[in-house]
């Protein structure tokens, strides 16, 4: 089926690259009990941990194009980054290795999670091959050092950023945008929505932001920073939303410009608690409802964190009519079998601390 993104601007589809992935569009769901708990008259969930059949989560949107790019210009392999429990740099290696594309990630310190060690089971399972770095400076040595041995020449290595938001995986969530526009409109939701989001490396957001916009949707995009502000900022998304917008301008003449995407967007930092991967007493009230309430996994580092700031809303009256969407930008399928069994004796000797 056609997506409504490539439905509108059938030049640009043409002209991007992109690897069908992804099980789209994802559903968007009522909670019915998680909204009446919150004295809501309507709660939607925008189910993204449906997005794909190996892997879900947010990040296959990107990936789509990243890997189609990849593959478009004949790499065999991909280098990509992320903290050592990165959803990102597991989703890049289970797409990857269904692509038969070998897969190189760099993984820096975070503090230790109860997601962190099956993660890195899985990435020995897949053969993805890891690097540990103690530092950003470390990090980039290590990929200099990849790119230079790797057999093929550099060139046919694919360097996929954080989170996957260059302005070409932001595009996947610029078609989210429309997704949602059009499942919105399907409903017959003609008031103001709001959409929550949790926040790292800004493409989900960028993306959403623009292609709302593009879409005719007034609907809110609510960004949840997960990492400290330093690091995240609303300028720094509306740079990625003016990137992206270039990028797809450039293809296609006929997108048109998004004006001032910072006003487009509301920033709430304040949910992030003692940094990144620290869990929250709010967001460990939000993982609790979310499961016991709507039967939904999230986990304390990105998707609680988000729930959590549409939680407090609820209860401080500011969501003030709206109907608020929660975006689960968090994998729900199943992990693979035998990953009990991996050999951790493969595990990089500064990464075997998680196991
Ligand atoms: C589960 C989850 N939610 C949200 C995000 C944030 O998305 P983005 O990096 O596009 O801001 C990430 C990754 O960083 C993630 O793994």
């Amino acid at each position: 089926m056609t997506r409504p993104f490539d439905r509108r601007f059938p030049q640009l589809a043409a002209r991007l690259p992109r690897r069908r992935l992804a099980d789209l569009p994802t559903p968007l769901e009522l909670a019915p009990r998680l909204g009446a708990a919150l004295g809501l008259p309507a709660l939607l969930i925008k189910r993204d941990d449906l997005s794909g059949q190996a892997y879900g989560g947010n990040k296959l949107r990107k990936l789509e194009y990243l890997l189609g790019e990849a593959l478009a210009r004949g790499c065999d392999t991909v280098l990509t980054f992320g903290a050592a429990g990165s959803n990102h740099a597991l989703a890049t290696a289970v797409y990857a290795s269904q692509l038969g594309l070998e897969c190189h990630a760099i993984l820096s310190e975070q503090v230790q999670t109860p997601w962190v060690a099956d993660t890195l089971r899985w990435h020995l399972q897949l053969g993805t091959q890891l690097t540990p770095a103690a530092s950003y400076a470390q990090m980039l040595e290590a990929a200099a050092n990849i790119r230079a041995r790797h057999p093929g020449g550099a060139e046919r290595m694919y360097e996929i950023p954080w989170g996957g938001s260059s302005p070409l995986g932001t595009i996947g969530f610029v078609a989210a945008g429309f997704e949602m526009a059009a499942q919105l409109a399907d409903m017959g939701m003609q008031g103001p929505v709001r959409i929550y989001v949790a926040c790292g490396t800004m493409g989900s957001v960028a993306g959403l932001v623009l292609g709302l916009h593009l879409a005719g949707s007034h609907a809110t995009v609510v960004a949840v920073p997960i990492l400290p502000m330093e690091r995240i900022a609303a300028p720094a998304i509306a740079a990625l939303c003016d990137a992206a917008s270039r990028l797809m301008q450039e293809q296609d003449a006929s997108v048109p410009a998004c004006p001032d995407p910072q006003s487009r967007f509301e920033f709430r930092s304040g949910f992030l608690g003692a940094g990144y991967a620290q869990a929250t007493r709010e967001g460990i009230e939000a993982m609790c409802l979310a499961e016991e309430l709507a039967g939904l996994k999230t986990e304390t580092t990105y998707t609680a964190k988000a729930l959590a700031c549409l939680i407090a809303d609820a209860r401080s009256g500011r969501l003030d009519g709206a109907v608020p969407v929660f975006w689960q930008t968090l994998n729900s399928q199943p992990k693979p079998p035998g990953l009990g069994a991996v050999d951790i004796a493969r595990l990089p000797v500064d990464l075997r601390r998680y196991l």
